[in-house]
C-alpha cells in the first residue's frame, strides 16, 4: 500500500472533508516510542478552527450518507475490515512502537479489530423498529398505529485512549458509520499516529468526503472545544475517570456513552480451583503490563486459601519476560515517566504501610517488574486506585460477606470475578456485585466485543459491544398512522 498521503518525512497528515491535511499552524506534536525514546513520527496538532472544519464537514456530509442504503454503507465497512487484515502486520508494527505493546498482541489488536467492523458491519444490517398497535392501549383503536424507526443521531464525536489506538477506535467509528452518523475523530496522541492508520483504511476502503474526520491535538487543549460543540449529536468516550467526568459535566443535553477506568477485583472463595484462579488472575492482572481497564487489580482471597494460592501464582509471575515490545516480552515499558512513577509511588506506599512485596518491587526506567503485594489493607491506597501497570495488591478476607463488601466500596465499578466451583454460590455473589460484568471462574476483559461492556459508578455510562453501541447511536422515530 502507499501511505503517501497520510505521511511524509515522518510528518502526518489528518483526514479532514475526504483530504489529507498539513496542520495550518504547522505545529506538530512529536511522538515518541516509550520503549526506546526513539521518533515513532510528528502529528498535527490541531487548533479550533481546524476542528470546526472537520466539524462542519462531518455535518455536511451526514445526510447524503444515512440516506445510502444500509448495505451498501456496510460494503464499505467490510473493505476496510480487509484493507486492515492485508495490513495487520505494518498497522501492528505502528502500534507496537507507539504504545510499547508486544508485536504478537500489536498484530492481534488489528486483527480483532477487522472482525470488529465486519461483525458492525453484519449487525448494522439488523438494526430495525417495531410497530405497535393502539388498540393495546385502553380507549384507542386499530386505526392509530405507530411505526417506530431507528434514526442516526448526526455528528458523533469519538475519543479514543492510548491502550487500544486501533481497536477502541474502531469499536467507535464502525457502528456510528454503520447506522448513517457521521465522525469526527479525536484519537489519543500517544497512539495517534496508529489511529489514523485505521482512519485510511476507512478512507482507502472508499468511504465518501466528510464521512470521517480526524482532530488530532492534545485534548487538554482541544478537549473541551470539541465536546461543548452544539453540531456535535452524541460523544463516545473512553478513558480515564476525571477525564470522562469532566466532559459528560460540559457536554450539555446529548447522550453520552462513557467506558472509564477501573479496579476489577478477583474474588477467590475457599472452593475455587486454584490453579485455574492463578492462570486467569495472572494473565488478567499482567497483560499489556497491567495498562488494560478491565485488568484484576485487586485479589480478594479467603484467608484460608490466600497462602495456597500465592504459591501457586508466583512460579506463573517470574516466568513473564520482562523487555522490548519487539522481542514480544510479556511486560513492556510503560506509556510514559509519569504513568510508571504513578505506579511506583502506589507501590512504596503500600510497602511503606506494612504490605508485604512477594515478588516484584524493581523497577528500570518506565519498566514496572511484575509486582504482587500481600496483606494490603483498606488503608493503603493501592486498595483504591488504578495503577494501570504491572503490581497487583491481596487483601485477604475472612469471609465471603467482606470480599463483596470491599468490592463494592471502589468507587469503580466495571467488571469482577469470582472463583468457586459452586455455581449456586457464584450467582449469589454476581447479584449484589456492583460491577457491569462478572466473570465466573475467568479473567475479567472485554471481549468478545459483540458481548455488552458495562461501567458503572465511576467507570461509565451506557453499554458499549457491537449491536449496544449500534443502538446508543441511533435514536427512535415514531411515525403514527392515523387510519381515517
Ligand atoms: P485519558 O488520559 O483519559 O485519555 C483518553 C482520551 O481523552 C485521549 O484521547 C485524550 O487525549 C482525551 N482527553 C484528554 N483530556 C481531554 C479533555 N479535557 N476533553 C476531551 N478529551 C480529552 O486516558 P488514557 O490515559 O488514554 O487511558 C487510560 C485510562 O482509560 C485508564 O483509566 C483506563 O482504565 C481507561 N480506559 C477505560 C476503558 C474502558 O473501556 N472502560 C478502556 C480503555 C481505557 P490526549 O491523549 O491528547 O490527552
Ligand atoms: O482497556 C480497556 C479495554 O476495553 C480492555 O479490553 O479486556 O479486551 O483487554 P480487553
Amino acid at each position: 500500500m502507499t501511505n503517501q498521503l497520510l505521511v511524509e518525512a515522518d510528518h502526518y497528515r489528518t483526514l479532514v472533508d475526504g483530504a489529507w491535511r498539513t496542520p495550518a499552524s504547522n505545529l506538530y506534536l512529536t511522538i515518541t516510542a516509550p520503549s526506546d525514546n526513539s521518533i515513532v513520527g510528528y502529528v498535527p496538532a490541531m487548533g479550533q478552527a481546524e476542528a470546526v472544519e472537520a466539524i462542519e464537514s462531518a455535518k455536511r456530509a451526514q445526510k447524503a450518507w444515512a440516506a445510502l442504503p444500509v448495505h451498501e454503507r456496510s460494503e464499505i465497512l467490510i473493505r476496510a475490515a480487509a484493507l486492515l487484515d492485508e495490513r495487520a502486520e505494518e498497522i501492528g508494527s505502528v502500534i507496537m512502537r507507539e504504545v510499547a505493546k508486544k508485536r504478537s498482541s500489536a498484530i492481534d489488536e488489528v486483527k480483532r479489530t477487522a472482525d470488529l467492523i465486519r461483525f458492525t458491519a453484519e449487525e448494522g444490517k439488523r438494526v430495525n423498529g417495531q410497530t405497535l398497535q393502539g388498540d393495546a392501549f385502553p380507549g384507542y383503536n386499530k386505526n392509530k398505529v405507530s411505526f417506530v424507526t431507528r434514526v442516526p443521531l448526526g455528528v458523533i464525536l469519538a475519543i479514543s485512549p492510548f491502550n487500544y489506538p486501533v481497536n477502541l477506535s474502531a469499536s467507535k467509528i464502525a457502528p456510528a458509520l454503520a447506522t448513517g452518523n457521521s465522525v469526527v475523530f479525536k484519537p489519543a496522541t500517544q497512539g495517534a499516529i496508529s489511529a489514523l492508520h485505521l482512519v485510511k483504511a476507512f478512507h482507502d476502503a472508499g468511504l465518501p468526503a466528510g464521512v470521517l474526520n480526524t482532530v488530532v491535538g492534545k485534548g487538554a487543549e482541544i478537549g473541551d472545544f470539541l465536546v461543548q460543540h452544539p453540531d456535535i449529536a452524541m460523544i463516545s468516550f473512553t478513558g480515564g475517570s476525571q477525564n470522562g467526568s469532566r466532559i459528560a459535566k460540559l457536554a450539555g443535553m446529548i447522550p453520552l456513552v462513557m467506558e472509564l477506568g477501573g479496579k476489577d477485583a478477583a474474588i477467590i472463595l475457599p472452593d475455587a480451583d486454584l490453579d485455574l484462579a492463578a492462570k486467569q488472575i495472572v494473565s488478567g492482572a499482567f497483560s499489556y503490563s497491567g495498562q488494560r481497564c478491565t485488568a484484576v487489580k485487586r485479589i480478594l482471597v479467603h484467608q484460608g486459601v490466600a497462602d495456597q494460592l500465592i504459591e501457586k501464582m508466583v512460579p506463573l509471575i517470574k516466568k513473564l519476560s520482562v523487555g522490548a515490545p519487539e522481542d514480544n516480552a510479556d511486560i513492556t515499558p510503560l506509556i510514559s515517566d509519569s504513568a510508571a512513577d504513578y505506579v511506583q509511588g502506589l507501590i512504596d506506599d503500600a510497602v511503606a504501610n506494612g504490605s508485604s512485596l512477594v515478588t516484584g518491587g524493581r523497577r528500570d526506567g518506565r519498566t514496572i517488574h511484575p509486582t504482587l503485594l500481600d496483606n494490603v489493607t483498606v488503608d493503603m491506597r493501592i486498595a483504591w486506585e488504578e495503577p494501570f501497570g504491572p503490581v497487583l495488591p491481596i487483601i485477604r478476607v475472612s469471609s465471603t460477606e467482606q470480599a463483596i463488601e470491599i468490592a463494592n466500596a471502589s468507587e469503580y465499578g466495571l467488571q469482577s470475578s469470582v472463583f468457586t466451583q459452586d455455581i449456586g454460590q457464584a450467582f449469589r455473589i454476581s447479584e449484589q456485585l456492583e460491577v457491569g460484568s462478572v466473570q465466573i471462574n475467568g479473567r475479567t476483559e472485554r471481549g468478545p466485543d459483540h458481548f455488552p461492556f458495562i461501567g458503572v459508578k465511576s467507570s461509565g455510562m451506557g453499554t458499549q459491544g457491537i449491536a449496544y453501541s449500534l443502538q446508543s447511536m441511533t435514536r427512535q422515530k415514531s411515525m403514527v398512522i392515523n387510519i381515517n
